[in-house]
């Protein structure tokens, strides 16, 4: 069988080598840029950060609101953020820290606000309620315990991270 030879003409060589040359040089001048525009994007979380919020010493049976602010960084976008939590010691001195956010539609709740409804947090814009531990009173508007936080204390100082589900969702206990 005869062997079949290609010829490659000068001009389609010099065509094959400056594409490639040039798309190597494409390429590089643009891989720089392509990774500074999105490196925002690229950046990790910082979701699983700490913040410090209150010295443990002030903690007391009732619960009391603690603010801090946080630096949000959101791709190209940087604010400060206020975070709120409702933090007491319960009956065997754990520290509770509870999110004010309502499980309904996202209103803010008040620790005994309400003076038909003492000792519960209290939800202005629909009426829910909710027991000291968080467990959301039934028959009213929320369906579910308000979120604790992820905690940990340091040297005296309460730290507090993102919301995770209130363990007595499971319990039930109020
Ligand atoms: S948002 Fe709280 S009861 Fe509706």
């Amino acid at each position: 069988m005869a062997e079949k030879k290609q010829q490659v003409s000068r001009r389609q060589f010099l065509n094959y080598t400056l594409t490639g040359v040039g798309g190597f040089m494409a390429a590089g001048m643009l891989a720089p840029m392509v990774r500074f525009a999105i490196d925002p994007v690229l950046q990790a979380s910082s979701s699983e950060e700490m913040h410090a919020v209150v010295d443990v010493s002030e903690l007391t049976n009732e619960p009391q609101r603690f603010d801090w602010t946080i630096e949000q960084v959101d791709a190209w976008y940087t604010s400060n953020v206020t975070h709120s939590a409702w933090v007491y010691r319960d009956e065997n001195d754990e520290i509770v820290a509870l999110s004010p956010t309502c499980k309904h539609l996202g209103c803010a709740v008040n620790w005994n606000s309400n003076p038909d409804f003492p000792e519960e947090f209290y939800c202005p814009c629909h009426g829910g309620r909710y027991y000291k531990s968080g467990l959301n009173v039934p028959d009213t508007p929320p369906n579910a315990a308000l979120d604790t936080f992820q905690m940990e204390v340091k040297e005296g100082t309460l730290y507090l991270g993102d919301t995770v589900p209130n363990p007595v969702q499971e319990g039930g206990a109020n």
